[in-house]
Formats: structure tokens, C-alpha cells, sequence
């Protein structure tokens, strides 16, 4: 099904043709939602440019279109106004018509669950590295973000219909290995050959000791590099070890991903290591390697330091080693190559802006993207804490995620079980957990959502599990609403009457009407832009919508034919809202 904004264009098109030739077919028609519902539902804003162009007043220009548009069916009359904006107001019957077209397929195809939002004509291969965190490492609260908001991305896309490859390019080389096998062959050497010898606890603060030993001492410095050549070189028993750790790791990070219902598949930097020595000699004979302090370096423009020089990337550093730019270089390479991908997608924190322009910079310098592939730096901001700081534990280190976590199913638990008290409700223990681990975790997820990711964000139990406001709790309440009248009125929405007429008879059921027919048009925009926060904004607003309506009209006490048309509306606001939310990764429950 065409979204309003679709078929309204097809008709402006039209339009265009018949009132300035076929050429002005695709002129731009700058149609959008009108910010102001006085105005109508639509504004078409060309006249002005157009005016320009034709050398004519803009408000003639405005009713010539509108005399070539023929609309009639969709909108009233077009208002003409100020210096020659159009205005458009859908008519209700065009909406019931809408409505009932949106509504039926899910009696026909009891399966339906796109809501009438027909798969894209140009699937496209997409590779989108997110989550990548550290082995050895804990996984931080920056990981948890790119973990959220690159899932919901690859949801979304997937949903559309594009091939998504989910990368996880975890950082599991380089010679900080070296440094941590050295130091655990002198003080654990038990842990390099057995399994589950260490906990991620306790690999994090070998890792911070083996650090301070290598700063401090040369000779242990020299143990290190050996271990890394070693490693490098395939030796054995180095090898088993870094393997060893890498799967401490893992299982570690495989917690996470499955309390987050996260899939992805790992491709971390070890993977491209065979592949770094290509990248370096095509470099050079592309004449690109400048030799800089005795390291290769490619230079391009707009690249300077603080001072103001030319600031170059470095891929291999004077002790021949690769780094973590070098390995970025091959893993474009890879992406494009190897997987076909004609979208490549990072979702990191914006800390790492400049290494991507850099790195995407050299790339397109070397004619390793072609015209047709687009690359893209995903960049979100920090997490802080209530007191405006990076979110820290009150003994001032890094938060644990799964503590994290864990802390928010605690508190919805407290909440739940405070209100089942007052409520006087009885449920199992079955029952308690599960929404509160349903609820907590969508209520993390949903905080994060929510807000503009190029923005930092407030980490607050007490906003993000508040029943009121833009909350993963608010929204699935309206949904839990509407399972409860089915319940309560034995409604089957699956064979609801397939020739009901749907009639939207208040304002609070056209603007709840004209809410809905809009999810199209936001699924698309956050395909392109990348900004899930337009979902959970657009999901809010219907759910608001949808309380509102709730209120003025009784739906199970309405007479038919109004109860069925209501009910219609009820079950799409709860389709749609599942299906939003299942794009951001949030699942829906039935009663909390
Ligand atoms: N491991 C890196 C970090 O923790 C993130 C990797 C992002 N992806 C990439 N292709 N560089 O900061």
C-alpha cells in the first residue's frame, strides 16, 4: 500500500505535467506534514522556487496547480495561502477508506505483519559493524550503546528487505596480547592452558597489571613483543592461549547478547590480519605510502592536527607492526569485495568521527569505493550519569553492564510488585519475572532509543521506568490496553467483521487514523537517515493518540457499527505498536 504522502505526490506529479509541460514532472514538491493542524494535514511549498524560476508571482503559480490537481478524492478543496503555500486536508472518507485497506489483509492473511509496508524494489547487501568490544576488556556502556542502537538500525533494514550482515568487529589483536600472555605465563600460567581458569573480572585486572609491567619494565616489554611475533607467526602454544582468552571473553559477551536478544556474527580483527600486508603494498604501488618517522603514512587533505599540519593516517607503524586503521582499511576492503556490500554502516561513539573520515578518506583516495557503495560513520554520544558525568558506580569505576542490566529488571521488579499491591492483584512468580525482565530491559533500550543518538544521554532508572512520559513502560501499556479489551470483550481481531465500515467519527479517531497511516513514511525516513528515535517518537505519538481516543470513545459499550470500526482501530494501534517496537528490539506483553 502507497503511504498518504506517496499518493498524494503521484497526484502533484500529474499536476506538474499538465500545468508546466513534462519537464516539471520531478520538480522538487516540497510536501510535508503540515507542523500545524489549523492549516490542514498536508502543505505543498513549491510555488515559491517555482515562482522563481517561471518568473511569476508564486501565488499564481499556486493556482495553477492547484486548477491541474485533481484530488478530490483524497483532499478538500486545496487552500491557497500567504505568499503561496498549499494546503491540504485529507477528507475522512479517504481516510476510512485507507484504514479499512490497512486493516483488512490481517483477516485475509492471518500472518500479516508488515501492515501493508511492501519490502523494498532495491534490496541491497548492507554491512553494519556494531556492538565490537574489546577481549580482555569489559564490555562498557559506549559498547551497550553501538550494541542498541545497531541492532535497531539492522532491524529496521532488515525489516525492509535488505541483506544485512551484522559484524561484530571485536578487538581481538594487536600487541596488547603480547603484554597480557607474557604477564600470565609469569603469574597464571594456568589460565593459558585450561578453560574457564579466569573469569572476564579477573582477565580485566591481569590486563591492567600486565600494562603497568610493561611501562615500567624493559625487559618484560621485550617478553611481551616476542610473544606477539610468536603470535604472528602461528607458534603453538601462543596461539592456544590468545584463544583461550578470546573465548573467556566471548562467552562473557555471549551473556549480554542473549539478556539483549542480539545477533551477530563475529568477525573481529584477527580475521583480517592475513590480510594487512595487501593493504600496505597496494598503498605503495599506488604511490599513496609516505614514509614518515620511519611509518607508512598516507596522507589526504583536509586531515590536520592541533597545530594546524597535515596530519597523516599511519597503517604500519616503524616497528613494522599493523594498527587498528590498517586493520579498518582491509575490513573495507573485505566488506566490499568479499561480501558485495553496497552499504557499509559503523556504529560507534562519536570519539571515533575522525578515524572513520580517515579512514574512509584514504580508502576512497585509493579507489577502494566505488560509486555505488556508500559508507557511513554511525556516530552516538556518551552516557552520563544523573550528575552530568560519564555514567560511573559511586566508587567511580566503570559500570559493569551486566550489573547494569540486572539492577534494571531489580527495580521494575520493586515497582511491579508495589503496584500489584495496591492493585490487590495476585500473579505468579512466573508471571512477576517475566515482565519484569521484559520490561526492564526494553525500558534500557528504549532510554536509549529514544533520544537523537548523535546527543550524549542521561542515564536514569527513574525517568526510563516511568509509566508516563516517552518510556518503554508507556508504550507497552497502550498495547497491554488494547489486549485487554480483547480479553475483556472475547475479541477475536484475526475475524473481526471483514466488511465493516470504518468510521471515524470523533477527532480523536481521525487523528488517531491519520497517526496510523503514517508508519510507512517512518519505517522508510529511519531506512535511509539512520535515526531509530524517529520510531520510538513516532510510537510515543501514537500512543498518546491512541489513550486519548480511548478515553473519549468507548469501544466494547459503542453500538455497531461503531464498536467494530473502533475496534478496528484498536487492533491496528496495537499491531503497529508491536511492530515498532519489534524494530527497536523490544519485545510486547500481553498483561503487566
Ligand atoms: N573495538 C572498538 C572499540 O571498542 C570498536 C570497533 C568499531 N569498529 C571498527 N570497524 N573499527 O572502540
Amino acid at each position: 500500500m502507497n503511504s498518504i504522502a506517496q499518493q498524494l505526490k503521484t497526484r502533484f506529479e500529474k499536476a506538474f505535467t499538465s500545468a508546466f509541460g513534462e519537464s516539471y514532472a520531478d520538480t522538487d514538491l516540497m510536501l510535508a506534514p503540515a507542523n500545524n493542524p489549523k492549516f490542514g494535514d498536508f502543505q505543498c511549498n513549491a510555488a515559491m522556487s517555482l515562482g522563481k524560476k517561471l518568473g511569476k508571482p508564486p501565488r499564481a503559480i499556486a493556482s495553477t496547480i492547484v486548477e491541474n490537481l485533481d484530488i478530490a478524492d483524497i483532499c478538500e478543496t486545496p487552500e491557497i495561502a500567504g505568499p503561496g503555500f498549499i494546503n491540504l486536508k485529507l477528507k475522512p472518507a479517504y481516510l476510512e477508506a485507507q484504514i479499512s485497506a490497512l486493516a483488512k489483509p490481517s483477516k485475509r492473511i492471518a500472518t500479516d505483519t508488515r501492515l501493508g509496508i511492501s519490502p523494498t524494489q532495491t534490496p541491497q547487501r548492507i554491512a553494519i559493524d556494531f556492538s565490537s568490544p574489546n577481549i580482555a576488556k569489559e564490555m562498557h556502556v559506549g559498547h551497550l550503546r553501538s550494541t542498541i542502537i545497531g541492532d535497531a538500525i539492522a532491524r529496521t533494514l532488515e525489516f525492509q528487505g535488505h541483506d544485512v550482515i551484522r559484524i561484530n568487529h571485536i578487538g581481538d589483536w594487536g600487541t596488547q596480547f603480547g603484554m597480557l600472555i607474557a604477564y600470565l605465563r609469569e603469574v597464571h600460567p594456568e589460565a593459558l592452558t585450561t578453560a574457564d581458569a579466569l573469569d572476564l573480572g579477573d582477565l580485566v585486572a591481569f590486563y591492567r597489571q600486565a600494562k603497568q609491567r610493561f611501562d615500567a619494565d624493559e625487559t618484560f616489554k621485550e617478553t611481551a613483543r616476542q610473544e606477539v611475533v610468536k603470535l604472528q607467526a602461528g607458534a603453538e602454544d601462543t596461539r592456544r592461549a590468545w584463544k583461550l582468552l578470546c573465548d573467556q571473553s566471548r562467552r562473557e559477551f555471549q551473556v549480554i547478547y542473549d539478556l539483549l536478544d542480539i545477533k551477530l556474527t563475529e568477525r573481529g580483527e584477527s580475521f583480517y590480519n592475513p590480510l594487512l600486508p595487501a593493504v600496505v603494498a597496494d598503498l605503495t604501488n599506488l604511490g599513496l605510502l609516505v614514509e614518515s618517522d620511519g611509518a607508512k603514512c598516507v596522507f589526504v587533505d583536509g586531515f590536520t592536527n592541533k597545530e594546524g599540519e597535515p596530519l597523516p593516517l599511519i597503517v604500519q607503524k616503524t616497528d613494522g607492526g599493523y594498527n587498528y586503521a590498517t586493520t579498518d582499511l582491509a575490513a573495507v576492503r573485505y566488506r566490499i569485495e568479499e561480501d558485495g556490500a553496497k552499504r557499509l554502516i559503523y556504529v560507534t561513539d562519536s570519539g571515533q568521527a575522525n578515524h572513520f573520515a580517515q579512514v574512509f578518506a584514504v580508502a576512497r583516495k585509493a579507489g577502494w569505493i566505488p560509486e555505488d557503495v556508500e559508507i557511513v560513520h554511525i556516530p552516538f554520544g556518551l552516557v552520563l550519569g544523573e550528575d552530568g558525568k560519564r555514567l560511573k558506580t559511586r566508587s567511580g569505576e566503570a559500570v559493569r553492564l551486566q550489573d547494569l542490566l540486572d539492577e534494571a529488571i531489580v527495580r521494575t521488579r520493586k515497582d511491579l510488585e508495589r503496584r500489584l499491591e495496591d492493585e490487590k492483584r495476585h500473579e505468579t512468580e512466573e508471571f512477576i519475572a517475566n515482565v519484569a525482565h521484559v520490561v526492564g530491559l526494553s525500558a534500557v533500550k528504549y532510554a536509549d532509543l529514544s533520544q537523537n543518538r548523535a546527543s550524549n544521554y542521561t542515564f536514569s532508572y527513574d525517568k526510563m521506568l516511568a509509566l508516563q512520559g516517552n518510556t518503554a513502560p508507556y508504550m507497552l501499556y497502550a498495547y497491554v490496553r488494547v489486549q485487554g479489551i480483547r480479553r475483556k470483550g472475547e475479541i477475536d481481531f484475526d475475524n473481526l467483521d471483514a466488511d465493516a465500515k470504518v468510521i471515524l467519527e470523533s477527532d480523536a479517531a481521525l487523528v488517531l487514523a491519520k497517526h496510523l497511516l503514517q508508519f510507512n513514511e517512518v519505517v522508510n525516513a529511519v531506512g535511509g537517515d539512520l535515526l531509530p528515535n524517529r520510531i520510538c517518537q513516532y510510537l510515543f505519538e501514537l500512543s498518546q493518540k491512541f489513550n486519548q481516543f480511548f478515553e473519549q470513545c468507548p469501544v466494547l459499550k459503542a453500538e455497531e457499527p461503531l464498536r467494530t470500526s473502533r475496534l478496528i482501530l484498536c487492533d491496528l494501534t496495537a499491531r503497529t505498536l508491536k511492530l515498532g517496537l519489534e524494530l527497536l528490539g523490544i519485545q510486547v506483553l500481553e498483561r503487566m
